[in-house]
């Protein structure tokens, strides 16, 4: 189908699974075992309700916001997936070129096709870039990685949490591993078992020992704010706040790593009320979700639940899959769309009257 015939997210989705070889459609679209908490980041957004306040002029609509002080359109970064190339030829520069031309972050995988600097190189001019951190057994690997990341300008460090070992991904462990084009693995210095799907095969570098006693470690090697990606659960954003971070992404990677693990919209209210009795939110704390983001509506409730911003995965990569960077393109100009009327329909016409009245809660049970 043409591109102009993609109506909303899902439909890039569609596409991309007619246009992927198997091997790429596993990776991608794959999560852990059963697949639950894949489906749930989904559901959980069906137990939340909008409030809408009437006559409230919403004439002009304004979603611009910012995420670590930088300007960002929406309140929706491009969230790191790694290997690009499985889905096109340009791989992550794809997200780079959309990202510049519709005024979004993008966050650049440590195990990106394309090599860091090709990324870096592709941006504009002042474009902002953020980088997700797999550590290496190796920390001087690790250091290496992270103080050139800061030299060539990247403004936010996400160090990936939830991945102490690799989710088992039933779907991709059943295709081999046949990736000859990326670099992951030379930057990594690893040599490859190739016989057990692509996420094992690139993965076997990263560090299970990595600890809370790492943190100092990382804030004494650069400046660029520190966010922990792959938080589940409130005590670890309060330790993170109380370790003077940046900010926590809650997430579970997309459903492919703990199945079971509750989805990040789901925990928000629970994690902005420990992090708000504490006053722990006070520094410029930011608290981020991913995972299932798939209409403007859906950040909406983000955004009353008190989340600065949403990364949003697969729905990307299929875009790009199917239509290269014009379809990354169309995708976020699609919730451009649904972000103006849906703020128009719940009565805000700015994201700061997006408010925690504006949703009912009541359906996610909690206390
Ligand atoms: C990911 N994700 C991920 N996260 C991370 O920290 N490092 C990584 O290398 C990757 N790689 C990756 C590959 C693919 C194919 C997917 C789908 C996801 C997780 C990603 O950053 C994010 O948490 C989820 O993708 C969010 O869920 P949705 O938007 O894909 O539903």
């Amino acid at each position: 189908p043409a591109m102009d015939e993609c109506l909303s997210l899902y439909d890039f989705e569609a596409v991309a699974k007619s246009v992927l070889p198997t091997a790429a459609w596993a990776y991608y679209s794959s999560g852990a075992d059963d697949e639950i908490t894949m489906r749930e980041n989904r559901n959980a957004y069906q137990r939340i309700w909008f409030r809408p306040a009437i006559l409230r002029n919403v004439e002009s609509i304004d979603f611009s916001s910012t995420i670590l002080g930088h300007k960002t359109t929406l309140p929706i970064y491009i969230t790191a997936t790694a290997l690009g190339k499985l889905g096109h030829p340009e791989g992550e520069k794809n997200l780079t070129w959309a990202g510049a031309e519709q005024g979004i972050i993008q966050m650049i995988p440590t195990l990106a096709s394309c090599s860091f600097d090709e990324i870096v190189d592709a941006a504009k001019p002042g474009q902002v870039q953020f980088m997700q951190l797999y550590v290496n057994k190796d920390r001087e690997i690790t250091r290496k990685i992270v103080q050139h990341a800061e030299k060539r300008g990247i403004k936010g460090l996400f160090i990936t949490v939830d991945a102490p070992q690799l989710g088992r991904r039933e779907k991709d462990m059943r295709q081999k591993f046949a990736d000859e084009g990326s670099n992951v693995q030379r930057t990594q210095g690893e040599s490859v078992d190739k016989s057990q799907g692509a996420a094992r095969a690139i993965s076997s570098f990263i560090d299970p020992s990595l600890s809370w006693k790492d943190i100092p470690w990382f804030k004494s090697i650069t400046k660029m704010p520190i966010i922990l990606k792959g938080v589940q659960r409130w005590e670890d954003a309060v330790l993170a706040a109380e370790q003077g971070l940046a900010g926590v992404v809650l997430s579970n990677h997309g459903g492919r790593q703990l199945d079971f693990a509750r989805s990040g919209i789901e925990i928000l209210e629970e994690v902005m009320r420990e992090l708000r009795r504490r006053d722990l939110l006070k520094n410029g704390f930011e608290v981020y979700i991913d995972g299932g983001v798939r209409r403007a509506g859906d950040v909406l409730k983000a955004i009353a639940l008190g989340a600065t911003a949403v990364g949003i995965g697969r729905p990307f990569l299929y875009a790009y899959s199917a239509y290269g960077h014009e379809g990354v393109i169309r995708a976020i100009q699609i919730l451009k769309d649904e972000f103006e009327m849906n703020m128009r329909l719940i009565g805000a016409p700015t994201l700061k009257d997006v408010t925690p009245d504006m949703i009912d809660t009541t359906a996610l049970g909690h206390r």
